[in-house]
């Protein structure tokens, strides 16, 4: 058991994660974000964490964490952040803390290392002692936070002083390919889509918005940069089943239309997305990165 955790046990550890959503919605406004409900892994596997682990790697290495230190991955999902980190930064410890049971679940099963510790927990309320943890790390869920800032402030309590925090979430309005041409077609088809496109509905994911905020909030030594993967899709099908999957907002948006609509998306992205001879869809998704000293 972690030092940090042993002190100051999670209580959302040991609650189910119905009685986790509702501890979020007492906090405010985390009733909206269950639209975005992470219920199975293995679908968030397919949909996003085949993407989102390209993107992990390259952070990792610009955030330069050296061996031996205590991490901490908030918002981990399926673990694919904290699953580099134990295969290439010879980590002390990691905790690694989500909201959703399912996720840590499917987490625990995959990942079975003595230095790991997974729980159930929320990024606005950390249940870690202060000036805890070397290198806090957190991809792709500060725009899913009811309140980012508080998430962050959070971060900063619990690093120790002159430790490193690092933030990455997609560029959704512009350099997420797989999405910006599901949502254009969505709204192309019907404009009440804006209402649930997330190059609309997450500010903070805009070009300077994270790293203006971690400058508001007094990190030191703030950098900020993009990283770019390519997302090569092998055919239409790779593409689109994914989006069958539930999982995440696009796909809980498809997934909530009729039929008719759904075959006239499939349609439309049939003939607007970038088809190869041999069938492939070679695409590209950016995130923006920072990172800042506590
Ligand atoms: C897009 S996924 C990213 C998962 C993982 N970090 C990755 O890179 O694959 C967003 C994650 O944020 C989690 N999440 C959403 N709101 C949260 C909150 N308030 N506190 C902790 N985790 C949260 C979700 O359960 C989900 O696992």
């Amino acid at each position: 058991m972690s030092p940090a955790l042993d002190r100051r046990r999670s209580l959302t550890t040991f609650l189910p994660s119905e009685a986790v959503w509702s501890i979020g919605n007492r906090i405010g406004g985390f009733l909206k974000n269950m639209n975005d409900a992470w219920v199975s892994g293995i679908a968030y596997e397919r949909f996003m964490g085949r993407w989102s682990n390209l993107v992990a790697q390259k952070f990792l290495s610009w955030l330069d964490v050296a061996p031996n230190r205590i991490w901490l991955d908030v918002g981990c999902g399926t673990g694919s952040l904290t699953g580099l980190i134990l295969e290439s930064y010879q980590p002390k410890e990691i905790i690694s803390i989500d909201s959703s049971s399912d996720f840590i679940s499917h987490a625990q099963r995959s990942i079975t290392n003595s230095f790991a510790h997974f729980k159930v927990g929320l990024a606005q309320s950390l249940e870690l002692d202060s000036n805890s943890i070397d290198a806090v790390v957190s991809g792709l869920v500060l725009n899913f936070v009811p309140q980012p800032k508080d998430a962050i402030l959070e971060m900063l309590r619990v690093t120790k002083p002159g430790g490193k925090i690092g933030i990455f979430l997609w560029d959704y309005a512009d350099g997420m390919q797989m999405l910006r041409y599901f949502w254009d077609a969505a709204v192309e088809l019907d404009n009440n889509a804006r209402e649930h496109d997330e190059g609309i509905r997450f500010p903070i994911c805009r070009k300077g918005q994270l790293e203006s905020l971690i400058r508001e909030v007094g990190l030191g030594q703030v950098e900020a940069t993009a990283i770019e993967i390519k997302t090569v899709f092998q055919n239409f099908d790779d593409y689109w089943q994914p989006f069958l999957g539930k999982v995440g907002a696009a796909p809980r948006f498809l997934m909530s239309m009729d039929q008719k609509y759904r075959q006239k998306l499939e349609d439309k992205l049939r003939s607007s997305l970038p088809i190869g001879n041999d069938g492939s869809i070679s695409l590209y998704a950016r995130a923006w990165v920072v990172k800042g000293t506590a």
